[in-house]
């Protein structure tokens, strides 16, 4: 009789290098692991087939030396596939396993459980700093009655530059410069949206003629060269005001308040004149820095200015009032951008804002945990 076929009262998954007294052996020994009534029987049986001295497959062991010598490597073979099976065995008789199922599938379930090792603990995560900060904006922007929108970041061409009257061929298109995606011949033109003021027109046309006080924050992108204080993708958060007699008034009372919600109680405010195409007249906006006395001294900084420049703002063209559904005859209205990352950097003294998301500086648990 060949190897392959061993008898046909043994199992059909034997070890392939079992002889068959060994195989025989093998059933034995399953036959009373599985038979045996409890603990102590079945020890009984693991002694008789495993014990160290008198087991029978140690016998097996002894029995090499007294063999020819060309037949000792087959059979050490089979003696040393026969006590692992025989204690996989003894294994699944000890879970109480099926013992007449495939040897593999028992060894398969045999305890992995080390009831003994210390616990893995979980840790608990947080929001990103960049998360944390747009929601501080938005719940003072909320304490002051506007309401939170959001808008696509792959945006019209006309809506991130048309709609608010931003020229194409002229420099004051030139910050708001972006990324174009291809889009087919005919097809309308679509961008990355260069900041979230876009939003503005899609709010006017939701919300017109009713009146509107709103904020939208946001993902933005920019093809600008990175620096400690540029990239390519960065945060906006945008506000907008519309009904029948708002003012810069308004506009100056409602900045104030916010400022002194996002940087305390005693941030005072400026208002320098400025540019943008969507306001006239415009406005940049400067909170009293937070970090040193208001007259500077040596503060890093504010660079001892005593002023930290922290958003754009002004009261909406009327172009863009009519872009977005209102009648600048009846209604006015007020506007402000800002960049979640500086506010961020400002609050935090975070002096890099590659350390936000930049995928090699950036997106750093041990930076990110400190906040
Ligand atoms: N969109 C401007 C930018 O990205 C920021 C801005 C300035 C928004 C003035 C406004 C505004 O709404 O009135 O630089």
């Amino acid at each position: 009789m060949s190897d392959a076929e061993i008898s046909p009262d043994l199992p059909p998954d034997l070890p392939p290098d079992l002889l068959e007294e060994h195989a025989r052996l093998l059933e034995e020994a399953r036959a009373a692991f599985s038979s045996a009534a409890d603990d102590k029987a079945l020890d009984a049986a693991r002694v008789k087939y495993l014990g160290r001295k008198a087991g029978l497959v140690q016998a097996e062991f002894d029995r090499i030396k007294t063999l020819p010598p060309e037949e000792r490597r087959a059979f050490g073979k089979s003696a040393n596939a026969l006590r692992k099976a025989v204690e996989r065995e003894l294994a699944a008789a000890r879970i109480g396993q099926g013992i007449g199922q495939g040897i593999d599938e028992i060894d398969h379930r045999a305890p992995k459980l080390d009831m003994t090792l210390p616990g893995r603990a979980r840790e608990l995560g947080h929001r990103h700093v960049l998360s944390q900060t747009t929601e501080l904006l938005v719940n003072v922007a909320a304490t002051l009655g506007f309401s939170v929108a959001e808008g696509p970041e792959v945006e019209s061409e006309f809506n991130n530059f048309d709609a608010l009257n931003i020229p194409r061929e002229h420099p004051s298109y030139d910050p708001f410069d972006t990324f174009y995606i291809e889009t087919p011949e005919g097809a309308e033109k679509l961008v990355l949206r260069s900041h979230t003021s876009p939003v503005q027109v899609r709010e006017m046309k939701r919300h017109a003629p009713e009146p509107l006080r709103v904020v939208v924050p946001g993902r933005t992108y920019r093809p600008d060269k990175v620096d400690a204080t540029h990239y390519h993708t960065f945060h906006q958060l945008e506000g907008l005001a519309v009904d029948s007699d708002i003012t810069f008034q308004d506009l100056k009372y409602t900045l104030d308040l916010f400022a002194k919600g996002v940087f305390g109680e005693e941030t005072l405010t400026r208002f320098r004149p400025s540019y943008f195409p969507f306001t006239e007249p415009s406005a940049e906006v400067d909170v009293s820095c937070p970090f040193c006395a208001r007259d500077g001294g040596a503060c890093p900084v504010c660079k001892a200015t005593g002023w930290l420049e922290i958003l754009g703002s002004g009261m909406v063209h009327p172009k863009v009032l009519s872009n977005g559904g209102y009648d600048p005859e009846d209604v006015t209205g007020f506007a402000f951008g800002m960049g979640v990352e500086r506010i961020a950097m400002l609050r935090h003294g975070i002096r890099d804002i590659r350390l936000f998301i930049d995928p090699e500086r950036g997106n750093d648990l041990r930076f990110l945990e400190q906040f």
